[in-house]
């Protein structure tokens, strides 16, 4: 059998040291003639995340509950006099640059529109903003459902945030600000229809704390997001990260779609968002869309919706009743929702949960947008070698690429390392 592959997270000091040795290698100053290697003004971090519990109900104003992941993506910047904005990533060939001037939704390719999106909508927003040099260089595994884009997007929102002076990194309120630019920037430059989920956990999370979200938009930045202590390790458990490796790209029509649907149930229902729907009213809102319904895609889409907020409030009242060691069977139905009503699960994604559980897992679910990534599983810290060995196995059995394992204790969120 193929061994289990442990993913480690970078420590902070080895994230900084390989984005001012790519920033040394990427930028030369002209000093008298000599070209000398760049030093960055600073280093900045931001997390990836995995969701708890909660899926596509960030859009549908309904409940989630993320927590920050160890791994991070690092940036080292500084800023420029002019408008041009150049980066380099340790994770790919293509220097990338653009005026500030040019950024227009629409316009922009490339994994650089994730950047100068933020830059961009930080400018909307009504702040003086410059151009930039800057590396990246990132733990986050990519396309693995675990928000590489938004830790991305979130550690450049702190690092402007702070070199602006803009200030708003300092306090939860202003971290709200930062995270609707993030969300501007995926959706409007980047081109990605996503929700809000990923930039909240990496702007707004807490070490040792899961966060509830409740993205009802009528409620202050106070009301819409609570630390809830999500202390694993005293209760003996441990967060399991499968990335199963199976291709996943949101920037395609399958999340756009499951938006839709959901747009257009709400139209028919006469409400503003899906949250209107309670799991009292499920069976009368089920029935008022079947004739508009012939193939029961709607249905199944707003099922998936309503009962999945109401497992959220579920399992984050078992959390704050020191009762964390019952939350499995919340997670197995969620998962059995977002494959049978929702279905953006895939085989490498339905078979690592199902090997997870077979292997002592006390529950676990694919995490985030679907189609692909990665699934979690809730199991007993002696075990967590055993899961890992169920997991790998299954996946040889299947003949399917190996997964890669991580292990993910509740994080801190984005903020400057050096
Ligand atoms: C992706 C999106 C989020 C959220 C999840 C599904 O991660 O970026 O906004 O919709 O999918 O819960």
């Amino acid at each position: 059998m193929t061994e289990p592959q442990w993913l480690p997270a970078w420590t902070a000091e080895e994230g900084e040291r390989r984005v001012r040795a790519l920033f040394a290698r990427t930028f030369a100053d002209d000093e008298g003639g000599v070209a000398v290697a760049a030093q960055p003004t600073g280093v900045w971090s931001a997390p990836g995340r995995v969701n708890l519990i909660g899926e596509h109900t960030d859009y549908n104003a309904g409940l989630c509950l993320p927590t920050a992941l160890p791994h991070r993506t690092y940036v080292a910047l500084r800023l420029r006099d002019d408008d041009l904005v150049r980066v380099a990533s340790a994770q790919t060939d293509e220097p990338w640059e653009l005026r500030l001037r040019d950024v227009v939704p629409g316009e922009v390719k490339g994994w650089g529109s994730y950047v100068a999106g933020v830059a961009w909508a930080l400018q909307q927003a009504g702040h003086a903003v410059r151009g930039f040099e800057a590396v990246v260089d990132s733990c986050v595994p990519f396309g693995a459902s675990l928000s590489s884009s938004a830790a991305l997007e979130c550690a450049f929102a702190v690092a402007l945030d702070d070199l602006l002076g803009l200030g708003l990194a300092d306090h939860d309120a202003g971290r709200v600000e930062l995270v609707a630019a993030c969300i501007r920037a995926e959706n409007e430059i980047a081109g990605a229809a996503t929700g809000g989920l990923d930039q909240a956990a990496a702007l707004r999370s807490h070490p040792g704390h899961a966060l509830l979200l409740d993205c009802r938009p009528e409620l202050s930045a106070l009301e819409n997001a609570t630390p809830i202590p999500f202390d694993l390790a005293a209760a003996g458990l441990a967060l399991l990260v499968i990335d199963t490796r199976a291709p996943h790209q949101l920037v395609d029509g399958q999340y756009a779609a499951r938006r839709a649907s959901c747009e257009q149930a709400a139209e028919l229902l006469g409400v503003p968002n899906l949250r209107a729907v309670t799991p009292e009213g499920l069976d009368a809102a089920l029935a008022t869309l079947a004739p508009h319904d012939a193939d029961g895609v709607l249905r199944r889409r707003v099922r998936h919706v309503v009962t999945e907020t109401a497992r959220t409030a579920e399992f984050a009242a078992l959390v704050r009743d020191g009762r964390v060691e019952e939350v499995g069977p919340l997670m197995n139905a969620s998962h059995a929702s977002l494959r049978d009503d929702y279905e953006v699960t895939v085989r490498e994604t339905d078979l690592s949960v199902d090997a997870s559980l077979a292997a002592g897992a006390l529950g676990a679910r694919m995490t985030g947008g679907g189609f692909g990534g990665s699934t979690i599983a809730l199991v007993r810290t002696d075990e967590v070698p055993d899961v890992a060995s169920g997991v790998q196995r299954a996946f040889d059995d299947a003949g399917l690429t190996a997964p890669a394992f991580l292990q993910a204790p509740p994080s801190a969120a984005a903020g400057r390392d050096a």
